[in-house]
């Protein structure tokens, strides 16, 4: 028998113990042990669980008792978990978690503490909810050396984008469908301004490249300013908007990393990703491009993803796993201005002839685009390739045309 303690009950931490009573006999014979709840960390009453007995309010009664081998924490947030995650993983105890946002600010240090404990520090599920990709990557590419991760990382917000698409369905609407369904952060400006894709992008880059990203070096645009004037315009290219988060190696021992809004081109496998689905793609030089694809959020997808973290914690109570990365620096994240890429513009012009001729005569080969009901003064366009730096100077010192919305494009 081994017991375990859950700390935090709310939609991924009641799914773990559901997950764990639900499948019990499979998961007893995968582990090869009997995996037990010991306890339940909660500040609220839960009186009508028929585990009710579970709950304590006090962390001390997990940190302090030698059974308790492992400990999930589903908490969320940055403090206490840090505080929890670190005491336990100091006290001998392995700790699976879902919390982006911990690994993503102190993933260096805590893995480094498992290291010297000899325990394991395991996040699966913090990355892409049920989707295996944090194993995988670690693990079956490690052969590879890889160059780029692109995805689509957030839930919540490929699920508002697909139903303003599909539906034409309000941006208020279709997030108060996300956090009934339970996809959405506690605070959902973090969904929707770009931080939760931001941590899983600083997460996946400091795993593929071995140096700690931090969320505060990834600059990060959420999708708050998409419009459906945007999203036609976009049909009318035959692309699709996305919040896509990016990471690549740069030469010099710089890495590019960042969280946009990007046209995509319909030709492109991110393209069909819907819905509260995530896709990542790996870049590999040995293996090309891979995709892992499923259910980025939602309580029993997420919870599959930390129960087997659980079960590997259970099966390697005394050995180090593979899970690693150096602490980061400053500077090792470049500044994103200086990417080459193409924009997406859309703009009122004061007189739409000569704002075309401008655009044609700064930007020269740029793709013009049009949508049914374009406003009288509106112009939209893709840029060529060229910095992002020169782009927004070269849009910024336009005589004829105001940009209301610049997007990048992902070719
Ligand atoms: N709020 C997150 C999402 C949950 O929508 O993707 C999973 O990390």
């Amino acid at each position: 028998m081994v017991y375990i303690a859950v700390m935090g009950h709310g939609v991924v931490g009641s799914g773990v113990v559901e997950v764990l009573q639900t499948n019990h006999q499979g998961i007893t014979g995968r582990a090869k042990e009997d995996i037990r709840v010991k306890y339940i960390l909660d500040l609220r009453e839960f009186p009508d669980l028929p585990y009710a007995n579970l709950f304590t309010k006090n962390f001390d009664d997990i940190v302090n008792d030698p059974e308790v081998k492992v400990v999930v924490e589903t908490m969320g947030g940055l403090h206490p978990a840090y505080e929890y995650v670190k005491a336990c993983l100091e006290a001998g105890k392995s700790v699976a978690t879902s919390n982006k946002e911990l690994v993503a600010c102190k993933g260096a240090e805590l893995l480094k503490i498992a290291q010297e404990r000899n325990v394991n520090f395991l996040f699966e599920a913090s990355v892409g909810g049920g989707i295996p990709i944090l194993r995988p990557m670690s693990q079956c590419l490690a052969a590879n050396d890889i160059y780029e991760i692109v995805g689509i990382l957030n839930g919540t917000t490929n699920f508002i984008l697909t139903k303003m698409i599909r539906e034409q369905m309000s941006f208020a609407d279709a997030l108060a469908m996300a956090q009934k369904l339970g996809y959405a952060e506690r605070d959902p400006s973090a969904d929707i301004e770009g931080a939760d894709a931001c941590r899983k992008i600083c997460i996946l880059a400091s795993l593929a490249f071995g140096k700690h990203v931090y969320p505060e070096q990834v600059k990060t645009e959420g999708i708050t300013a998409i419009t459906l004037p945007d999203v036609e315009y976009a049909h009318s290219d035959n692309r699709v908007i996305k919040l896509i988060g990016r990471a690549k190696i740069l030469d010099g021992g710089h890495i590019f990393a960042a969280v946009y809004p990007a046209l995509i081109s319909r030709d492109n496998q991110l393209s069909s990703v819907d819905d509260v689905f995530n896709a990542v793609m790996v870049r590999g030089n040995a293996i090309g491009d891979v995709i892992f694809y499923g259910r980025g959020a939602g309580k029993l997808p997420t919870a599959s993803a930390v129960v087997a973290d659980v079960i590997d914690c259970v099966k390697h109570l005394q050995a180090r796993k593979y899970l690693y990365w150096e602490d980061g620096e400053e500077g090792y994240v470049s500044d994103p201005l200086e990417d080459n890429v193409r924009l997406y513009v859309r703009g009122e012009a004061d007189d739409k002839a000569a704002a075309t001729a401008e655009i044609r005569q700064v930007f020269g080969d740029v793709h013009m685009l049009s949508r049914a009901g374009e406003g009288e003064k509106e112009l939209a366009f893709l840029t060529p390739l060229s910095t992002e730096r020169t782009l927004r100077q070269e849009l910024g010192g336009m005589q004829h045309l105001q940009a209301a919305s610049i997007l990048h494009v992902l070719d």
